[in-house]
């Protein structure tokens, strides 16, 4: 029995970053869900026990660990699943190191494959798109916004009814159409292993001297972005969304130990994206995650003019020239074979 599905990654607006128990979040976050970013999964349920991982066709022992760290968090609300065996054949649609990660992809992806077989096995799930976010959680916490399409908030939070720890939810209210179509190209500055990963920068959240404020501080953002999203107040947005952006490499960078991921390059873009904004005034952001490279954000209307500074300024600091051009996408959805 197999099931196959492909699910898109998905970039932080407001950022998840610190944890607890078993991938619950500190505090609320929302995303914006991509579209050519994207993993393309297939789960085989076999009668031989164990796991494997095919990435791009070829056996993947490295990361059967994570599957298997999956399956053993999954299984007390799907114990079927230690019935069978599983193969996974995995794709992403990004080239492999490049430094964006695939773990909210991959993870949903993964999900959905899971929830589908429990299906097709005739056991109840209860909403299956919800039961997926709660098994990509699992996996990933940043994985359970890949779920839906368009902007999902991930943590309770009073300013958004029907938010949860448990599972992300599709944006509720009002959106202004500059935002259905948004562009996020991706700068690709440091495409190697990161130094210090999400996982152990969540951690020193835990002890981190600015928690309580932090905390705070994402809640409050999501209620400012509430009149933001809906009116399409750009210059609003675009502050906001860098301010997140700094604020996530703060804490990094006042964690302790101290780390930093920013690479020179990535200020000389940040520096460049700043000046070119001042001086056109065309509505170009940038936000970033866990690492070095750069998201850079505008609406579609401003893409021909974006490009081009971004060709000619944003380029020749990436490693080897490479970008990926990106949008805003319509979420996950299942593959025929
Ligand atoms: C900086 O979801 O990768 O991208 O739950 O440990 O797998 P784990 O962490 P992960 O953290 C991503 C954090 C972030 C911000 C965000 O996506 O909200």
């Amino acid at each position: 029995m197999k099931s196959a599905f492909r699910a898109p990654s998905n970039i932080a607006l407001v950022k998840y970053w610190g944890k607890y128990g078993v991938q619950l979040p500190s505090k609320p976050s929302i995303s914006f869900t991509l579209d050519s970013c994207a993993t393309e999964t297939t789960v085989e349920l076999t009668d031989r026990p164990g796991i494997s991982v095919e990435l791009d066709g070829e056996d993947t022992p490295g990361f059967v660990p994570k599957i298997a760290q999956f399956v053993e968090r999954i299984a007390p609300r799907h114990p079927w699943i230690g019935d069978y065996g599983i193969r996974v054949q995995t794709h992403n649609t990004f080239p492999h190191s490049s430094g964006i990660a695939s773990s909210a992809s991959g993870m949903s992806a993964l999900a959905l494959c899971v929830v589908d077989l429990a299906q097709k096995l005739g056991h109840a799930v209860g909403d299956p798109k919800q039961e997926a976010s709660i098994l990509a959680r699992l996996g990933s916490g940043s994985a359970c916004r890949s779920l839906y399409g368009g902007l999902v908030v991930w943590g309770e939070t009073p300013s958004v009814p029907g938010s949860a720890q448990e599972f992300g939810t599709p944006y509720p209210h009002k959106l202004n159409e500059v935002f259905r179509s948004y562009r996020d190209v991706v700068a690709l500055v440091d495409v190697g292993q990161k130094a210090v990963s999400s996982t152990a920068g969540h951690q020193l959240m835990e002890r981190h001297p600015f928690r309580t404020q932090r905390f705070a501080q994402a809640h409050d953002h999501l209620a400012a972005l509430g009149p933001i999203l809906a009116s399409g107040d750009l210059d609003a947005f675009m502050e906001l969304v860098e301010l997140e952006a700094l604020t996530l490499h703060g804490l990094m960078m006042s964690s302790s130990p101290s780390y930093i991921l920013m690479r020179p390059q990535t200020l000389r873009i940040i520096e460049a994206i700043r000046g070119f904004r001042l001086e056109s005034g065309i509505p170009i952001c940038f936000t970033l995650d866990a690492g070095a490279n750069v998201h850079i954000l505008f609406p579609e209307q401003a893409e021909q003019s974006a490009m081009e500074f971004v060709i000619d300024h944003v380029q020749p600091w990436c490693k080897d020239g490479r970008m990926i051009a990106d949008r805003v996408g319509q979420g996950p959805v299942p593959l025929h074979e």
